[in-house]
């Protein structure tokens, strides 16, 4: 999500690490900032906004080092703010620290550091990072640094400079997010994303889970704060990277889309992490719903616009299924001008990718000023939608570049099953068991997803037919309705094939004159409680010779001798069906318009945030 950039060497390093930061701009970020180190002459500067905001700032006549580190924020926890950007100080501003990821137990850890006298600045979970090395400090930075990464639970990636050790970066990766060394002639390099490297070495040494790695021009030192080590050079195979630079932009990826598909495992682990707790319980903080609010609501109206929206329809399923809670579900620009009528004891829950939806905003403004409680799920920290929210659960999915939403859109049906896991907590239900059975496989789910990615030649063979063919249905029943609607969302907006996503039982009241031999229909058949049903309406469009598609669970053998082709999805709680049917057909839309060499990340007529009616 964030942006890290370090620099150890004999050149100044200021304009190296101003360099390394705009070549990560296209992340997405809210404010950046840097540390330098020079004869015990400590410079940091931050700036909320863009690196140039940062340029601007910057008193470059004391700002010299030859060791410096950067960082481009994507805001988790703390709004968008000068305070909040990084680089982090500890209280005697001898440490600098810079982080991307989340830390977990920041809070107990806040707390505890607090009491020991240490003097925060700053609402980030980073800053408790930076006052636990200053702890553990001791003469080593290298040792004050695994120590307190030994008190951390999380995710995380930090660089560390301090400034009675100025000759060196101390590097630590904790379980997902990247750390990368660049090694140069005399002077070594490290950022959290390859594409900062490539203007100065090709060579890189890729950070694994738990290692420490201490940076000085010459050497690079790696050891591990999980396990005692002795300290060794990076022996590892070094990675020679022979990517262009527009290519490592997108991780090696063709495509912006086609690497946050691939990011989508990351995203359900980020997003859960810290808020499912065992037994299916959950924490989440900045929810800020009590539980008698919880019990008091009489009716939920979920609100959004495009993939967002189908992410509402999944909700509603769910929330009267489990919950018998009356759900209303309505697209932005619809809900604003039906002069909705919401009651005492009603709520209205806005979900949003970009936080900045005009449509969606304005229906969040019309629940406020009928005093409803607004909720929000929103992958944007500080965005319109968070702002205005009285709670939100953000997705933790890191910048969307691609107009097409993936990633965001799973962390968002993550959101939604969190939001009903947390209400269970609250409310009488029947589905103890269902929901337990759910939330023990919701850990599982990015492993299952990460097995689709691993295997997509059905797909990409099926697409490659599609992209012949002048239209594709997609039908499906229940919860496979609204993942129907995304995967004809996501065909139309890159591949531009005629597409129409349908309510499979709906097909016989007038759509079905639209058949045609050979026209494709994806069937998606991942619901137990509606599967025979489902095979009667896949049995009407054989009738009329279509090319049927079925997307069903793995093992499924109804569809094996009924349908043309079949893709499969790993089994899982019918109720988690929908994240794995949906990367399924994001596939099928990205090998689809890539077979037709689509403008595929920016396709025609499209914005990634519609901020106007
Ligand atoms: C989805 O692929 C589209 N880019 C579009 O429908 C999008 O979902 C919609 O504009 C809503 O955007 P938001 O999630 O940022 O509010």
């Amino acid at each position: 999500m964030c942006g890290i950039v370090g620099y150890v060497g004999d050149e100044e390093a200021l304009p190296i690490l101003l360099q390394k930061l705009n070549l990560l701009t296209y992340r997405g970020y809210d404010s950046a900032g840097i540390a330098v180190s020079h004869n015990g002459n400590f410079y940091v500067e931050k700036a909320q906004g863009k690196v140039g905001q940062l340029e601007q700032l910057i008193d470059y006549s004391i700002a010299s080092g030859v060791v410096g580190l950067g960082h481009t924020r994507w805001a988790t926890h703390g709004e968008p703010s000068r305070l909040n950007a990084h680089p982090h100080l500890d209280c005697s501003g001898r440490i600098a620290l810079v982080h991307n990821g989340i830390v977990e137990n920041f809070l107990s850890l806040r707390t505890q550091l607090e009491a020991e006298g240490h003097t925060f600045r700053s609402e980030t979970d980073t800053e408790v990072l930076v006052h636990l090395v200053e702890k553990y400090y001791d003469g080593n930075v290298t040792k004050a640094v695994q120590l307190a990464l030994q008190q951390v639970e999380g995710a995380l990636a930090i660089v560390v400079l301090h400034k009675d050790e100025e000759d060196r970066l101390v590097a630590a990766k904790m379980d997902t997010p990247p750390l990368i060394i660049g090694l140069g002639r005399g002077e070594n390099h490290v950022a959290s994303d390859i594409p900062a490297l490539l203007h100065y070495t090709n060579k890189v040494y890729v950070m694994e889970d738990g290692e420490v790695a201490t940076i000085t021009k010459n050497d690079v030192l790696i050891t591990n704060f999980r396990e005692a080590v002795q300290p060794r050079i990076y022996e590892r195979r070094v990675m020679v990277i022979d990517w262009p630079p527009e290519v490592a932009q997108k991780g090696g990826y063709p495509h912006y889309m086609l690497k946050e598909i691939h990011e989508q495992p990351d995203t359900i682990e980020d997003t859960l992490r810290g808020r499912l707790l065992e037994d299916g319980h959950t924490d989440i903080p900045d929810l800020h719903v009590l539980p008698e609010e919880i019990r008091a609501v009489q009716r939920m109206t979920f609100v959004a616009c495009g993939t967002a929206y189908h992410a509402c329809l999944v909700a509603k399923h769910l929330f009267e299924t489990v919950l018998r809670i009356p759900v209303q579900v309505d697209v932005g620009s619809e809900f604003r001008y039906r002069q909705p009528i919401i009651g005492p004891d009603e709520w209205v829950v806005a979900i949003s990718q970009s936080g900045e939806t005009a449509d969606t905003i304005a229906s969040m403004r019309e629940g406020r000023e009928q005093h409803a409680k607004v909720l929000a799920i929103t992958n944007v920290v500080g965005s319109s939608v968070a702002r205005l929210a009285d709670g939100v659960i953000f997705t933790r999915a890191g910048p969307e570049i691609a107009v097409a939403s993936t990633k965001a859109f799973v962390g968002q049906l993550i959101g939604v099953y969190l939001l009903l896991l947390h209400m269970a907590q609250f409310r009488p239900h029947a589905h103890a068991d269902e929901l337990q059975a759910m939330a023990g496989e919701l850990p599982r789910l990015a492993g299952l997803v990460q097995r689709l990615l691993e295997d997509q030649a059905g797909v990409q063979d099926i697409a490659g037919r599609i992209a012949q063919q002048p239209a594709c249905f997609f039908i499906g029943r229940n919860l496979d309705e609204p993942i129907a609607l995304e995967g004809s969302l996501k065909l139309k907006e890159i591949s531009y094939i005629q597409s129409q996503g349908y309510a499979a039982g709906e097909l016989k009241h007038g759509t079905l004159a639209l058949l045609e031999e050979g026209i494709p229909v994806i069937c998606l058949a991942t619901q137990p409680n509606v599967y025979d049903k489902m095979l009667s309406n896949v049995q009407e469009v054989m009738a009329r010779r279509a090319w049927t598609i079925g997307l069903v669970p793995e093992g499924d053998t109804g569809s094996q001798h009924l349908m043309d082709d079949v893709l499969t999805v790993p089994r899982t709680h019918p109720w988690l069906s929908p994240v794995l049917a949906a990367v399924q057909v994001q596939l099928l839309a990205y090998h689809c318009a890539n077979a037709l060499e689509r403008d595929i990340d920016q396709p025609r007529n499209l914005a990634k945030s519609v901020t106007v009616e």
